[in-house]
């Protein structure tokens, strides 16, 4: 036995408990521990069954991540299944806690899986870019059927306890205490292998459709693909047969390029969370939010809030947006519960903490304030003048401005440590970044208590300093300058989305510029028309477009005509564009999709290496969180900056040479090395 598994007697019951703390990972000393205590439990005649359980609040929270890159040491998990499976006493599997991944497929090999009410269960490999690689998909649909197996596995979705029940994926929920439960059920439990157990063929066309979505929400990724052909086989290959081509193929997935890249987000994401230690940072008490702004991103916001149970209060300058906001809210709501996301109940109850007014004594009673009105300084400021004169001073102010320098705003305030940054995407009800802006003077509380709420709302926070665009924006704003650099220079804007979609972004950058309208962009670029380095290449062709009243889809032309509805390349655009290059006497030249992407990925490390230098953030991997979960990035990619992190150094200099060359004078070259230093110590 090793430290981190017990091996105990109750009665006839061997009861064999995991204690791996912090989170019960499944590592090697609890792999060569269940072994061991399975060996002993077969040999010991005295004892009838046994009972796996976690000591703590998990069974198995999954498989420790940081031995995927590398040889696993033996023995591995489909070997202590095996022991389990060919014992010929009954092994239950009694499960509390996160219950994910390799902690489930053990479930899976026992005889029979009992849960408490705590329990969520999942396999989430494929959101890893591997998959279950220890009968995962071959044990899965021996239980609950080829079709939703499909759904499990290639969503990664946790199911809770009662939902897992309903699915099948769990046989009981233990009343009571749940080792207690699990050691009298075992006193009368039978063997019951499930690699005993058929699979019936599917070929309905429910299952067609079901594999279709499966297929399509994973981008047809090589780990989706893999886990949809290993459960079909399920029906017509033998078990075992079929279970070593499972641990080939997860074998081979967990050291491709995907996975490293999917285990890159995963530590990033963790070192996210623990960017602020909440248990030492004070923390100001938030209950009472008021939204100012019932706008697109005001209605967003304040959803995300009621969902996280705050009382909201939505503040706008008139009724008539304030009831146009609350039915955007109701049809947010009735989506959801059309879904099955929410139950009328929950919902009833989230609503009636929603307040709407436009009455500034709204402010008195507010602990938090976020912004979502107009993008203009004298505005944001005006109302910041308001909410003090008004609020207590204790009261946060967040802004959820994109661009506006967040310290200009904060010079009215009488209260700037209280000011900061909250940067939401649009639907902000759905995306789960959020930046959280350290202006000059915000304290340590106010961005402490603002990175608490983001979490407390479901979301991703990324802490950065106050900057032109922060993170995001800056990188998205180079990237797409780049893009229009390539226009002048010879490619069309579907050539230039059409390799981007196809490296995994869900759209390029014109169709995106298309569909939240031009006209932003165009008023910023008049409006800072003066700031504008006068030896940086300008390209005109946005402004044009702009100039014959094309805005993108609101107005049905943009960089493409949407005539009838539908996306189509437009000649007109064609002819401006060619025209364009031909007025700067550019000779036009042909652009690969890869070189497109390379100039692409180039241009956002290029940034991203500025952003480090300014000190915007001091973590390569946010940069990274930032662009897959604010723009697409394709998660698989792992972006950016990893993407840098594994060039070859002096090639990446090569092509900065002369990526800095064809940008011109106004291109600033960032220490693109430092991506390689940051990630050795990350
Ligand atoms: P919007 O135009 O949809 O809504 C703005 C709302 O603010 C309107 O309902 C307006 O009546 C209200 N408003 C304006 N001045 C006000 C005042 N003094 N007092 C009370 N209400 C006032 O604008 P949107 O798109 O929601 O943007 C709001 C802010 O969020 C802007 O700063 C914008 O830059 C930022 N933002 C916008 C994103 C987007 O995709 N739309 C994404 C991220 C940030």
């Amino acid at each position: 036995m090793t430290e981190t598994i017990h091996y105990e007697i109750d009665g006839s019951i061997a009861v064999i408990v995991i204690d791996n703390p912090p989170v019960n990972t499944g590592s090697w000393s609890v792999r060569k521990g269940l072994l061991d205590a399975v060996e002993k439990f077969t040999q010991d005649d005295t004892l009838i069954a046994a009972v796996i359980i976690g000591k703590d609040k998990n069974f198995i929270s999954g498989s420790d991540l940081k031995e995927f890159g590398k040889p696993i040491t033996p023995p591995e998990l489909p070997q202590v299944i095996e022991a389990i499976e060919k014992c010929p006493k009954p092994v239950i599997a009694a499960i509390s806690g996160a219950t994910l991944g390799g902690g489930y497929e053990l479930a899976l090999g026992c005889d029979a899986r009992l849960a408490s009410e705590n329990t969520i269960v999942g396999l989430p490999e494929v959101t890893l870019g591997m998959l279950p690689g220890a009968g995962g998909t071959q044990r899965l649909p021996r239980l609950i059927g080829m079709g939703k197996s499909i759904q499990v596995i290639c969503s990664g979705k946790r199911y809770k306890s009662q939902e897992a029940l309903k699915l099948g994926m769990i046989d009981a929920i233990a009343e009571g205490e749940l080792r207690q439960f699990a050691v009298e059920f075992a006193k009368t439990a039978q063997k019951n292998p499930l690699s005993n157990k058929t699979v019936e063929k599917d070929e309905s066309a429910e299952f067609d459709a079901i594999v279709k979505k499966a297929l399509r929400a994973g981008k047809h990724r090589p780990p989706v693909q893999e886990s949809i052909r290993l459960i079909k086989a399920t029906a017509d290959v033998g078990f075992y047969e079929s279970l070593a081509e499972e641990r080939r193929v997860f074998q081979q997935l967990r050291i491709d390029e995907e996975a490293f890249a999917r285990r890159h987000l995963f530590f990033a994401e963790t070192n996210a969370k623990k960017v602020i230690n909440l248990k030492e940072a004070p923390i100001k008490p938030v209950k009472n939010i008021v939204v100012v702004g019932a706008g697109t991103m005001g209605t967003g916001i304040a959803v995300s809030a009621l969902k996280a149970g705050f009382h909201v209060t939505v503040y706008d300058q008139s009724k008539s947006i304030l009831v146009q906001c609350k039915s955007r809210i109701d049809s947010i709501y009735e989506a959801d519960i059309t879904s099955g996301l929410i139950k009328t109940e929950q919902r009833d109850v989230q609503l009636a903490q929603l307040e709407l007014s436009d009455y500034k004594s709204a402010f008195e009673n507010a602990d938090l304030v976020i912004e979502a009105i107009y993008e203009n300084l004298a505005v944001k400021q005006d109302l910041i003048r308001k909410i003090e004169s008004i609020a207590s001073a204790n009261t946060i102010i967040a802004s959820n401005t994109s661009y506006i320098d967040l310290d200009e705003i904060a010079e009215v305030s009488l209260r700037p440590e209280n000011i900061v940054g909250i940067h939401f995407f649009n639907p902000a009800h759905i995306m789960r970044l959020v930046e959280v802006i350290h202006g000059n003077n915000t304290s340590q509380k106010v961005i402490a208590t603002a990175f608490a709420l983001i979490q407390k709302l479901g979301k991703l926070p990324i802490i950065c300093k106050n900057s032109f665009g922060f993170i995001g924006n800056r990188i998205y704003a180079a990237y797409r300058y780049q893009c229009e650099l390539m226009l002048e220079e010879g490619a069309l804007p579907h050539q230039i989305d059409e390799a981007i979609e196809r490296y995994g972004f869900n759209m390029g950058p014109f169709a995106v510029g298309d569909l939240s309208g031009l006209d932003i962009a165009w008023n910023m670029r008049k409006a800072n028309a003066h700031k504008r380095n006068p030896e940086a290449r300008y390209i005109s062709i946005p402004d044009q477009i702009c100039e014959l009243g094309r805005f993108g889809v609101k107005t049905q032309a943009g960089y493409y005509s949407y005539a009838d509805g539908k996306k189509q390349i437009d000649p007109v655009i064609t002819k401006l564009i060619m025209y364009a290059s031909e007025q700067k006497k550019i000779v036009r030249k042909e652009f690969s999709s890869e070189q497109i992407i390379e100039r692409v990925l180039l241009t956002m490390a290029n940034e991203a290496a500025l952003l480090l230098a300014e000190g915007v953030t001091a973590r390569m991997n946010d940069i990274d969180l930032v662009m897959i979960n604010g723009f697409g990035f394709p998660k698989w990619e792992g972006g950016p900056a990893y993407w840098a992190s594994r060039q070859n150094l002096d090639e990446l200099y090569e092509k900065q040479k002369a990526l800095a060359e064809v940008s011109g004078s106004g291109f600033i070259a960032g220490d693109i090395s430092i991506f390689q230093k940051l990630a050795k110590t990350a």
